[in-house]
This record gives structure tokens, C-alpha cells and sequence, in this order.
């Protein structure tokens, strides 16, 4: 079964332990975080500080996407406010396969994030310290944008690459119900949706559409 894990950006900020519960009322399987720093992507978000203040609201766990020029260095704040899964992304590692060790150091799951045009054998050698890969299926940046259909080919590469390994694939980006099942069956194990959860209000049913 699919797991679906609504991003926190298409929230409404000014009432975030709501809408946190609303989503953990709704059967959400995870919590995706996406933290932006205006230079990896052309947006600026929130960051740990924000992280630690709605960890206590919920048992869902925390899954981060370092959208983040350099995580490396960051990697020790997002573990400390309470992120499960540390997703960093390769087109802005110099040493990836450092900063998986570190995630894992820090008692985190970790992930490794694909740019639309970053290849999949970028994560050939660093296959072995993946927890994740998430696989970007919009230019990362914005909620609300189309989803790339080339990235379906990278989908079921990457599921191949990964053969009897325990990893999770996640797609993130324009996912609605007709691109969640074009992913699903390509092999996408976890679905990251904004603007689809988040329409309308009703988010068990929208969940629901999802799966
Ligand atoms: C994009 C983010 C996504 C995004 C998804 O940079 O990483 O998580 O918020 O939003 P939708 O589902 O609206 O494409
Ligand atoms: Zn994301």
C-alpha cells in the first residue's frame, strides 16, 4: 500500500497544530517538511526552529527535505528538532556519501533527493547508506507546479537499481490521483502531495483519492 506524506507548504501557517492534527485525523502516513533557503531554490521557507516547535504536537513522523545549499553542515539541527528521515539532495552535496553517514550518525533515516534532470546514477555508489530516494517530479521550489512525466522512467530505473535493498521510493512534485497511479506503477513506495491534499479542505478524502 502506498504511504501518502502531505507537505506542510500548502498549509495554512497561522494555525499550524490544526491543520498537523487535521492531517494525523486524515490517516497521513508521514509529515513532509520542506525547508527551502532562497539560494538551492528560489523560495525561503522555515527551518529547525519551526521543526521543533510542532514536534510535540504529533506522533507522525517527520520527514525533511533539504532544499539547502550545503546540508551537510545542517544535518545536526534538523536531527536535534526532531526529523525522522533527513533528505538531502545530491546536486548540492560535494560529499554525499559523508552526509549519509552523518544522517545515519545523528539516528536518522536517510534520503537522497533528485533533481528532474540529475540522473539516477548519481546514487549508484551511495546505494548501500540509503534509507530513501526521493525523486523530484517538479523543479523544486513552489507547491502547485506540473508534474514532469520523464521523471516515470527515473521512477522504475530507480527501482530497479535498488533490486532487493530496503528503500523507499518517494515522488514529490504536481502529484494528483491520475499522476499518483502513473508513480505507483512505475514503483513509488511514498507519494508527497501539497496542493491535492490540501484542496477544498476535506483532507481523509482527498488522502483517500490519493491511495
Ligand atoms: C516542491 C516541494 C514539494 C511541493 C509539493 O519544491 O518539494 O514538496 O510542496 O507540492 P505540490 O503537491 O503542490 O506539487
Ligand atoms: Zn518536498
Amino acid at each position: 500500500m502506498v504511504k501518502i506524506a502531505p507537505s506542510l507548504l500548502s498549509a495554512n501557517f497561522a494555525n499550524l497544530e490544526a491543520e498537523i492534527k487535521a492531517l494525523e485525523k486524515a490517516k497521513a502516513d508521514m509529515l513532509h517538511l520542506d525547508v527551502m533557503d532562497g539560494n538551492f531554490v528560489p523560495n525561503l521557507t522555515f527551518g529547525p526552529v519551526v521543526i521543533k516547535s510542532i514536534r510535540p504536537i504529533t506522533k507522525l513522523c517527520f520527514d525533511a527535505h533539504l532544499m539547502v545549499q550545503n546540508p551537510q553542515k545542517m544535518i545536526p539541527w534538523f536531527a536535534d528538532a526532531g526529523a525522522n528521515i533527513i533528505t538531502v539532495h545530491a546536486e548540492a552535496c560535494t560529499h554525499l556519501d559523508k552526509a549519509l553517514d552523518t544522517i545515519h550518525q545523528y539516528g536518522c533515516k536517510a534520503g537522497v533527493s533528485l533533481n528532474p534532470s540529475t540522473s539516477e546514477e548519481t546514487i549508484k555508489y551511495v546505494l548501500d547508506k540509503l534509507d530513501q530516494v526521493l525523486i523530484m517530479s517538479v523543479n523544486p521550489g513552489f507547491g502547485g507546479q506540473s508534474f514532469i512525466e520523464s521523471q516515470l522512467e527515473k521512477i522504475a530505473k530507480v527501482k530497479e537499481m535498488i533490486g532487493g535493498r530496503k528503500i523507499e521510493i518517494e515522488v514529490d512534485g504536481g502529484i494528483n490521483p491520475m499522476t499518483a497511479a502513473q508513480c505507483i506503477a512505475a514503483g513509488a513506495d511514498i507519494l508527497v502531495a501539497g496542493t491535492s491534499v490540501f484542496a477544498g479542505g476535506n483532507y481523509q478524502k482527498n488522502i483517500n483519492n490519493l491511495r
